[in-house]
């Protein structure tokens, strides 16, 4: 399903790997497996647009026109922590990708966020810029990791997370209203604690079994 710079992947791989990540059963040994594959397959859509250019190359048989990858190469930045679980799987379908890092965190009082990391390409402004984070709940992290990111000079981004909610869908789209979104699925919204429903519980915890 793709809307106005939303696409939601309804790949049956991604669906069924996205089932699994829910159960609160699934361990997380095999959530971080899961995490890693579901992140391949949205890498795989969210660089459909990458730009071609045709070569000719010598087959044993014949010389073929054919397309390799031109242009503006890839960065790929998690937002800490749980977007790091998603960046093994993007760099097996992008190997020559440069990794940056923003670590951000909801405050306590669950106001607003902190920013407490950045590490970014130095080239970032000739890349295509792919952001993730495992779930878009409120859209804080996501909407402060871009504006970061932005005043780095990227100006082609691009925002994937597993799980969305309408709530993080709305702030996103009303702060960078540029950037496309990816989601393998959208959720009911949020409880008072700010979870998504029903999504699969903490993410950070969950990859890296820290509860
Ligand atoms: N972050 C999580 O880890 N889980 C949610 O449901 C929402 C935000």
């Amino acid at each position: 399903m793709s809307e106005d710079k939303l696409t939601v992947l309804d790949h049956p791989l991604l669906q069924h790997k996205i089932s699994l990540m829910r159960d609160k059963n699934t361990g997380s040994k095999e959530f971080r497996e899961l995490t890693a594959e579901v992140a391949l397959l949205m890498t795989y859509e969210a660089a459909r647009d990458l730009p071609l250019k045709q070569v000719e190359i010598e087959t044993p048989v014949a010389i073929a026109k054919t397309n390799v990858i031109t242009g503006r190469k890839v960065a790929l930045i998690p937002i800490l922590r749980a977007g790091l679980g998603m960046v093994d799987g993007a760099v097996s379908l992008i190997p020559a990708a440069k990794v940056g890092h923003v670590g951000i965190c909801r405050n306590a009082d669950r106001k607003g966020v902190t920013d407490y990391y950045c590490k970014l390409p130095f080239d970032i402004k000739e890349r295509d810029v792919i952001v993730m984070d495992l779930m878009l709940a409120t859209g804080g992290c996501a909407v402060a990791a871009i504006d970061k990111i932005k005043k780095s000079g990227a100006n082609s981004i691009k925002f994937m997370a597993v799980i969305a909610c309408p709530e993080g869908v709305r702030a996103l789209r009303e702060n960078h209203p540029d950037v496309e979104i990816y989601c393998g699925a959208l959720d009911d919204g949020l409880n008072e604690d700010l979870y998504i429903v029903p999504g699969f519980g903490d993410g950070g915890d969950r990859i890296f079994g820290t509860k």
